[in-house]
């Protein structure tokens, strides 16, 4: 690790090293991996110090979802600062939280009328778990105190959320910290055998929730699902039909779904909410990420009139007293409101039917790569899989991929030997075309003997 001593002498990386601990990194690879400083953005290109344009392919960590730098965001923000940038919401309230919590709530068609702010993902499930629990307690069922979740998801990294997230290399070292769940299959259409499709795989994923249920319904609090796709889990994805099951055993066992939309929410699964593919709506539904279109934190958990009427008592310690100093933060809610501006006047959804398809065609070589498995899309997540076979070494492929895949201009970070991208909503087709060949390319180089 070098030694800064003239900070105007050095350069951003080695600055950043020195003194920035990145996340979600083993910082001794950046002896022989690239940190990369960037200095600006414009629509789905990023700029480094020497001016290389970068395709963001994956949004910034599934954040970005109108292009960095995107006008219409900008002015809002700019706008809001010039009235008030933060006030505390408990006792206080300001014109962008009450228009995104109008907003919102209109989208569920008032099913989930009821929201509550936080400021990263983490924190929304954290809610979300909370409030699951003081609900029972609430209504006279303080053993209902257990959570499901399912084999390979994802929901966050505090230690409560951490306890219902499944992917080993996050969970092993805190392992003893952390509460006991129950974990049930994960619904992933990869399982399924020659003569069975991903409905088939829901349905006996299903079953096993069933008879957990069944047995133990007395002590579960909730379940908690990443409708659709779990992200983090290699991007493993699943029928619409493993929600509706879930949800009427959840019906049935008085248990709440919980529905973490933080990386499938707004509009990433083809439909604003990804429950709505199953025509369903969960107990509790957290969003983060593309909410405030990548530019400040910003998350939260809605529910139900039927869980806030709860709540709703003379005692406050009957109250959901949880609080982050930044709770619906008017800066954020400003850039979140410029953002269902967006999706209502540029037709978004609609358009991005054209831009999955501009996706698809530009992995369409992967179908053909004998290499290459299980190649899958949802919406604006589209995904394969390289099969070990043909991996040198499965440990150093998503770093040695991610580094070839900056050569080539683009920004991609594949999970293990997952490569997926989630791109902005404002890629063109010829810059879809574009990633499609300058994946091939990095890979092609990355497998080359
Ligand atoms: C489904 C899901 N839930 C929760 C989180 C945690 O969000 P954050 O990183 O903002 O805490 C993530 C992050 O990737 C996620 O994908």
């Amino acid at each position: 690790m070098k030694v800064i001593s003239d900070p105007n002498q050095a350069n951003l990386v080695d600055r950043s090293l020195a003194a920035v601990w990145h996340p979600c990194t083993q910082m001794k690879h950046h002896e022989s991996f690239p940190l990369v400083a960037i200095t600006k953005g414009k629509g789905p290109w990023l700029y480094d110090e020497q001016g290389n344009a970068l395709l963001d392919c994956i949004s910034s960590w599934w954040t970005n979802l109108f292009g960095h730098s995107n006008p219409r965001i900008n002015q809002a923000i700019t706008q809001q600062l010039e009235k008030i940038e933060h006030v505390m919401l408990a006792g206080f309230t300001h014109q962008p939280v009450v228009a995104l919590s109008e907003k919102l709530a209109a989208l569920t068609k008032g099913n989930l009328g009821h929201i509550f702010y936080a400021s990263d993902g983490a924190s929304a499930v954290e809610i979300a778990l909370k409030m699951s629990h003081h609900f029972w307690q609430l209504n006279g069922k303080p053993q209902k105190k257990k959570f499901v979740c399912l084999e390979n998801g994802y929901h966050g990294e505090t230690l409560g959320a951490l306890a219902v997230t499944d992917v080993a290399i996050f969970r092993e070292a805190y392992r003893s910290l952390l509460q006991d769940v129950f974990t049930v299959a994960s619904p992933d259409a990869r399982k399924a055998k020659a003569d069975e499709n991903a409905e088939d795989v829901a349905r006996q994923a299903a079953k096993e929730v069933e008879e957990l249920f069944a047995q133990e319904h007395e002590h579960i609090a909730a379940i908690i699902v990443e409708p659709l796709v779990q992200c983090a889990g290699q991007m493993a994805m699943h029928s619409p039909e493993y929600l509706r099951l879930v949800k009427d055993l959840c019906d049935r066992y008085e248990i709440h779904m919980i529905a973490d939309e933080i990386a499938v929410g707004c509009g990433r699964s083809g439909k604003f909410f990804a429950c709505e593919h199953a025509e369903i709506w969960p107990d509790f539904l957290t969003l983060s990420k593309g909410i405030s279109g990548g530019y400040l934190p910003l998350s939260l958990c809605m529910t139900t009139e039927k869980i806030y009427r709860s709540f709703y008592q003379d005692q406050t310690k009957q109250g959901f007293l949880h609080s982050h100093s930044y709770t619906g933060n008017p800066l954020a809610c400003a850039a979140a409101l410029a953002c269902l501006e967006i999706f209502d006047t540029e037709y978004v959804l609609e358009k991005n039917i054209d831009r999955s398809e501009d996706l698809a065609n530009a992995f369409s070589w992967a179908k053909l790569d004998s290499r290459i498995e299980h190649w899958r899309q949802q919406g604006m997540i589209l995904a394969f899989d390289v099969k070990q076979t043909a991996l040198k070494n499965s440990n150093t492929f998503p770093r040695e991929m991610f580094a070839q895949c900056l050569n080539e201009g683009v920004l991609i970070r594949p999970i293990g030997n997952t490569i997926y991208v989630m791109p902005p909503y404002v890629l063109s087709s010829k810059e879809a075309e574009q990633m499609g060949q300058s994946v091939q390319t990095a890979l092609n180089q990355v497998l080359h003997d």
